[in-house]
Parts: C-alpha cells; sequence; structure tokens
C-alpha cells in the first residue's frame, strides 16, 4: 500500500507546528472542541488582549454583504490578568501551541504585558509565536502589536 501521509510542518523561529492550519484571532473559541478536534490544528491562535478592559466598537458590529460579511468588533477584552488567569489554563487541555495576540496603545503597556507573559512563563520561549493583530476595525486607532 501506498503511503500517502505527506509532512506538512512548519517552523515560524524555535516552534515547529505539525501544519500551517490556525484559526484567524477573535474567531474560534475553545468551545469549538465541542465540534471538533482542536488538536488537528497546527496552532490555536487566542483573541487579541489588551493590557486593561476594552469595550470594543458599539453594535452592529457585523455586517452580511454580498459575498461575505464585514466587521468592526473593536478588539472588546477583558484585559490581560483575565486571560492569563482563566483563558490559558483552558487551552492547556490542547496539544497544539498557542499564539498570544496582546495589542496597546502604549509602548509601557505593550511591554507590560510582554513581561507579564515571559514572567509567568505562560508562553515559555520554544513555544511562542507573536503575531499582529490585524482588525481593521482599530484602525483610527494607535495600536501595536
Ligand atoms: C468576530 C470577530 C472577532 C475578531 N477578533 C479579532 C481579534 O481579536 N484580533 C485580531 O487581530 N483580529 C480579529 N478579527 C479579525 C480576524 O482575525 C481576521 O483577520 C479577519 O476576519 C479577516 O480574515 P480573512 O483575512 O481570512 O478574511 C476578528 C474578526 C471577527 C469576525
Amino acid at each position: 500500500m501506498v503511503d500517502r501521509m505527506v509532512d506538512m510542518s512548519v517552523k515560524i523561529g524555535a516552534v515547529t507546528l505539525k501544519n500551517p492550519v490556525m484559526p484567524a484571532s477573535g474567531c474560534f473559541s475553545t468551545d469549538l472542541a465541542q465540534v471538533m478536534d482542536l488538536n488537528r490544528l497546527g496552532a490555536l491562535v487566542a483573541k487579541t488582549v489588551s493590557r486593561e478592559f476594552r469595550a470594543g466598537n458599539p453594535p452592529p458590529r457585523a455586517a452580511e454583504v454580498e459575498g461575505g460579511m464585514i466587521n468592526s468588533i473593536g478588539l472588546p477584552t477583558k484585559g490581560i490578568d483575565y486571560f492569563l488567569q482563566h483563558q490559558v489554563p483552558d487551552y492547556k487541555r490542547f496539544t497544539p501551541p498557542l499564539v498570544g495576540s496582546i495589542s496597546a496603545t502604549t509602548i509601557e503597556d505593550f511591554e507590560a504585558m510582554r513581561r507579564l507573559t515571559c514572567l509567568k512563563s505562560i508562553f515559555p520561549a520554544r513555544r511562542a509565536i507573536p503575531r499582529a493583530a490585524t482588525s481593521p476595525s482599530t484602525r483610527s486607532t494607535p495600536i501595536m502589536s
């Protein structure tokens, strides 16, 4: 019999993913484990968090258009402390590396979040991948990720 297994692994910095499939930030929570095996993904991607609570944009935040949808969510978040205490532990049920997404409007906030995540060893360097928030709904705000 012919072995049809293909090596789909990719290397990003020091991290090796078993395949390049990872969800878009903010569109894919751990609740989806109820309908699919999340361990088949190359990586899990968390929703973007900022240092403090952010309400995000007022509704309507999403609208259906011909051929798709447009959204203006505004990166709502309960903040980095909630993320580290409640969400990261939940991700530990799964085997793929977790890609964290942090955003800030000042260099100080960005550095504080980077320090917090490193100090707590939540993202050991070997398993950490930085990502840039892509949300177009925050373009008017100086967001750095
Ligand atoms: C409900 C919703 C929440 C999102 N939250 C985030 C987010 O927290 N951080 C981020 O960088 N992008 C966020 N996005 C943007 C998506 O990650 C993605 O970039 C966007 O949907 C475009 O995907 P596409 O390039 O595959 O069309 C969000 C999108 C949606 C629809």
